[in-house]
């Protein structure tokens, strides 16, 4: 191991072992582009405040321009050469001294590691906030071309995964956009707090040295500056938040996941996979397996575990760092890089399935799903409902011992169950009528999908207008 930058203090090298268990340059070398960024920053609040020179700047900013050209011409060489660092800021920090000697020695005036990876971290997870944002306007972009076109698709509407009542498939669409907007509205909202600035907290209690923290916020392009810088250190509620919006996200696209995988069975059948977006079976030659949404499903316990992981670190911890910090990291790069992976993947798998219409329109036949509509009926004439369900409980019960459905009941049999049913109960519990006639406000009926789905695309429209870059 190299000489530490913060060798002073003892003596004695450090021991192999600790070298190995304190890096962590193994995984947030990819802070890189916004530790370069921030030290940019800060070299010119240094300057601007007169605490070191001019050439000392110019110095400075060639020095870390040249880093970043050298690590953008080949990332994996200078992260392979450099691969006893402690961390990334410590590797900037060494290239920058050995390129420009002495100013170098001045960039970390009135600055700490502590401040650094707290500004790094925020600057890092802006942009893939921002990246989560878009993959989820995409998606949900999806969800409404789908709503739109299956919309008069029937189909039968769940309860207990039982039979209920019809909804439409656009329908069904719908309800993951709602879920999904809700995610993409909740990386919105957390975005507010995390963008804030630590840089010049110090390692704990500020500096002595007279900076402008507004500076720095500025040119980092911080909508805040942090407070308290206690806090400013410590604070990770912005990667538990994430992580909670991200496990969020993924139980949403674990509980899609899991319905695609039944409907892709044999005994369903409503989906047919694409074989683009299909695997095989090494044994079994007819399979055809539904591997993307089954990998989103077991995914999601990952990044729920990630979730699950932070907010037990953060626990115990007295204000302000405490090297569990450190193990913010690698949960949140997995969380990011699962996350994105998954909704990218889960946008093309629906935009390739088709619908099984026939399949679909039978199902929605069977199953008595408009016995709750021939209750209705008579409710609708005035009869008490306890006392209509209880007439059509009934007439459901002989429709099974006698191998019938309600539709092919005869106006006779229909009479026996209750005197109020007249002829017309046949045309109200034809089953497209069923679902037409359910026109509450977000209710199923197509009139009401299409209208629901003009009034998605209007608000998607302006989230992509207002959309952060
Ligand atoms: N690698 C450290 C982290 O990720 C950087 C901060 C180190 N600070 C310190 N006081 N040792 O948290």
């Amino acid at each position: 191991m190299k000489q530490k930058l913060w060798a002073g203090r003892s003596e004695q090298s450090t021991d192999k072992l600790l070298d190995i268990f304190n890096a962590s340059f193994r995984f947030d070398f990819r802070l890189w582009p916004f530790d370069i960024e921030a030290s940019k920053a800060h070299a010119i609040m240094l300057c601007e405040c007169q605490i070191i020179n001019e050439q000392n700047l110019k110095e400075i900013l060639e020095g870390l321009n040249s880093i970043e050209t050298e690590i953008l011409k080949d990332e994996k060489a200078w992260f392979m050469a450099r691969q006893d660092e402690e961390d990334i800021h410590m590797a900037i920090e060494r290239r920058l001294t050995e390129l420009i000697g002495d100013s170098a020695r001045k960039l970390h005036t009135a600055r700490s590691r502590n401040d650094q990876v707290a500004t790094d971290l925020r600057l890092w997870l802006r942009r893939e906030n921002i990246e989560n944002q878009k993959l989820l306007i995409n998606l949900r972009q999806t969800f409404l071309e789908l709503a739109e076109r299956d919309c008069a698709q029937i189909m039968p509407g769940y309860t207990h995964l039982q039979r209920a009542q019809p909804i439409s498939v656009g329908h069904h669409w719908l309800a993951h956009y709602e879920r999904f907007s809700r995610d993409f509205a909740r990386f919105t909202e957390i975005y507010k707090r995390l963008n804030c600035n630590p840089l010049g907290a110090g390692a704990l209690a500020g500096t002595t040295y007279k900076i402008n923290r507004l500076s720095t916020t500025k040119a980092l392009n911080f909508a805040e500056t942090c407070r308290n810088s206690l806090d400013a250190v410590s604070d990770r509620d912005f990667v538990a938040e994430h992580q909670f919006a991200s496990g969020l996200l993924m139980v949403h696209l674990s509980q899609l996941s899991e319905e695609l995988i039944l409907w892709a069975s044999e005994e369903f059948k409503f989906i047919e996979l694409d074989n683009r977006f299909a695997t095989g079976s090494s044994m079994m030659p007819q399979k055809k397996n539904p591997d993307i949404p089954e990998l989103i499903r077991g995914k999601a316990g990952r990044v729920l575990g990630n979730l699950q992981a932070i907010l037990i670190v953060l626990k115990g911890l007295p204000i302000a760092y405490n090297k569990d910090l450190q193990e913010d990291k690698e949960g949140l790069f997995d969380t990011c890089e699962t996350v994105q992976i998954c909704l990218k993947i889960m946008n093309s798998f629906l935009q390739s399935l088709k619908l099984n219409h026939d399949t679909l329109t039978k199902a929605a036949l069977q199953g008595f799903m408009n016995a709750t509509d021939a209750a209705d009926y008579l409710v609708k004439k005035g009869v008490s409902f306890r006392e209509a369900y209880y007439a059509v409980g009934k007439a459901v019960q002989y429709c099974l011992a006698q191998n019938k459905i309600l539709n092919n009941l005869t106006i006779e049999e229909w009479q026996s169950f209750h005197e109020m049913f007249t002829a017309d109960v046949q045309e109200s519990i034809q089953i497209f009528n069923c679902l037409e006639n359910r026109e509450s406000l977000g209710g199923t009926s197509p009139t009401r999908v299409r209208e629901e789905i003009g009034k998605a695309w209007e608000q998607l429209k302006k989230e992509i207008a207002n959309l952060t870059d």
